[in-house]
């Protein structure tokens, strides 16, 4: 039986305590497959990711909605990434606004992402990330791919979202995948949303994590996870929290094996 037929309870949590931000950071071009062989070779086992759609429906990596920041190459699309078809933006050069050691990287799937991290035994993070207007729609469609792609991977991705009906579009299309509710600020009924949404974790901006929110999520069954910590300090007081698991840009700094 794959891992995805059971939903993941609190006891079986198998993600590494250190996750890549969109890869490596930004020591390589942020949500590309060159980001993600960088943070391997520094150890770490799992990243995040940023997940949206095409204009067709294939799921690729992105943080932005336009292209403009990290494909300002892309002329003559238009300039929402998600209005685009896939065999449009899979031409797009997402690689050289980092430098020109990254010149001609390619916009990833999520199927090619699927396969490095298979391949290699990494766990992922899928963030999802709509298009304004399509959170109940990317929710269903990136759930449905992940469900596909990982049917036969030891360990199933964690889906994130900030958004409410992303998640909610994930867990009514592939409910046993594991998802986490996402939040920038502790807002009014947080913990409430995450338990219906049946979601395993929570993962907040670090600095909302104090001794009170800690509690308060563990004595609700849910995992705790920080975005995006970039100094020792701040790893520190998360330690000292008990939190269990802390996204980095910096996998330069941080040996994920050592903590
Ligand atoms: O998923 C954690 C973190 O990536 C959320 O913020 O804006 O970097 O996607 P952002
Ligand atoms: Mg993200």
């Amino acid at each position: 039986m794959a891992t995805h037929d059971l939903p993941l309870t609190l006891q079986d949590w198998p993600y590494p305590r250190w996750i890549a931000h969109r890869g490596a950071g930004t020591l390589a071009p942020e949500n590309t497959l060159a980001a993600f062989r960088l943070g391997h070779t520094h150890g770490y086992r799992m990243f995040e990711c940023d997940v949206k759609l095409s204009s067709d429906g294939v799921p690729f990596l992105l943080h932005d909605d336009t292209l403009g920041r990290t494909c300002p190459d892309a002329l003559g699309l238009q300039p929402i990434a998600g209005h685009n078809t896939w065999s449009d933006l899979a031409q797009q050069d997402a690689g050289s606004w980092h430098s020109t050691t990254y010149c001609g990287e390619p916009l990833p799937s999520l199927e090619n992402i699927s396969r490095f991290c298979i391949a290699n035994g990494c766990c992922l993070n899928i963030e999802i990330k709509p298009t304004k207007g399509t959170g109940l729609q990317t929710g269903k469609v990136v759930a449905q791919h992940a469900a596909r792609l990982w049917q036969k991977a030891p360990v199933t991705p964690l889906l994130s979202s900030f958004e409410v009906d992303a998640l909610e579009g994930a867990m009514a299309h592939a409910p046993a995948l594991p998802r986490a509710l996402l939040l920038h600020t502790l807002w009014d009924g947080w913990l409430e949303t995450a338990l219906r949404l049946e979601c395993i974790a929570i993962v907040c901006n670090y600095t909302l994590w104090n001794k009170e929110s800690v509690s308060q999520a563990k004595a609700a069954g849910l995992r705790t996870l920080s975005y995006t910590v970039n100094d020792s300090a701040s790893v520190e007081v998360l330690m000292d929290l008990k939190t269990d698991g802390i996204i980095t840009d910096r996998v330069d700094l941080f040996n994920p094996h050592a903590i």
